[in-house]
């Protein structure tokens, strides 16, 4: 569904990716792993358009993608939870959710009920402002946002840094209900293994802006954990 052939990426004079294939095949879940600072999030906004490549491609359904701006990739059906999820503390979480409508297929005018039947909380603090929601709260509503537009790929950067565990759990059910019920194709940019395992099919394993590994997630095994996610 989405492919990137030969991608390079530099910040100034600071080369951050070196040659990246990466691809994600519909209906999977993919996991891109790696510590700290290898690229991850680099890779995601290049997706996205967030950040202009050097050289490469980009993909979807078979389509290129890498001229379009992030708003016209957005409507071609990727969703993106960013890391950090910001959020608009200053405007409530319906205006939060409403802000992405405008990238809807179908110019729909109204949030639709599946986000709330997702994540029941956001419609009972529906009038509360997005600051004065917990961390885990603020997730449920980036994630939420991310689905009004009903991507066809959700993108989701580190969804769990700093979220309590019972959250994490409820954000791994619906990751994965959303898989199994809608076919939803998941990238996952995740460095804790026990989430990364219980969700991946798939997995992508960066280093120094590299690929290191890639494949089925149940072939990840320790001395690849050891040498490039362990701490
Ligand atoms: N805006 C920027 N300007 C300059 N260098 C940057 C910028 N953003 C990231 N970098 C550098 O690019 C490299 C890759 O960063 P990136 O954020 O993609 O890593 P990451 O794998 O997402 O890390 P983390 O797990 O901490 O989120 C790092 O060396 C980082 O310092
Ligand atoms: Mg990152």
């Amino acid at each position: 569904m989405l492919a990137v052939k030969q991608l390079n990426h530099s910040y100034g004079q600071s080369r951050a990716l070196w040659d990246l294939d990466f691809s994600a095949l519909e209906g999977t879940i993919t996991c891109v792993m790696g510590r700290n600072g290898v690229g991850k999030t680099t890779l995601v906004k290049c997706i996205l358009g967030l950040e202009p490549i050097d050289s490469g491609e980009i993909t979807l359904g078979g389509e290129a993608i890498h001229h379009l701006n992030t708003e016209n990739r957005v409507r071609r059906g990727i969703g993106y939870v960013p890391q950090g999820r910001e959020i608009f503390s200053s405007l409530t979480v319906e205006e939060n959710l409403a802000i992405a409508l405008g990238a809807r297929r179908d110019k729909l005018k109204t949030i639709p009920d599946r986000v709330y039947d997702l994540f029941p909380v956001l419609k009972e603090m529906g009038s509360r402002r997005g600051g004065d929601l917990s961390g885990g709260q603020q997730q449920q509503l980036a994630i939420g946002r991310a689905l009004v537009s009903e991507p066809d790929l959700l993108i989701l950067d580190e969804p769990n840094e700093g979220i309590q565990p019972n959250i994490v759990q409820q954000i791994g059910g619906v990751l994965l209900q959303l898989n199994k019920d809608e076919n939803l194709t998941i990238i996952l940019v995740e460095q804790k293994l026990t989430f990364a395992r219980r969700l991946g099919q798939l997995f992508y394993l960066m280093d120094k802006g590299r690929c290191v590994a890639e494949g089925d997630m149940a072939s990840l095994g320790d001395d690849l954990i050891k040498k490039f996610l362990a701490v």
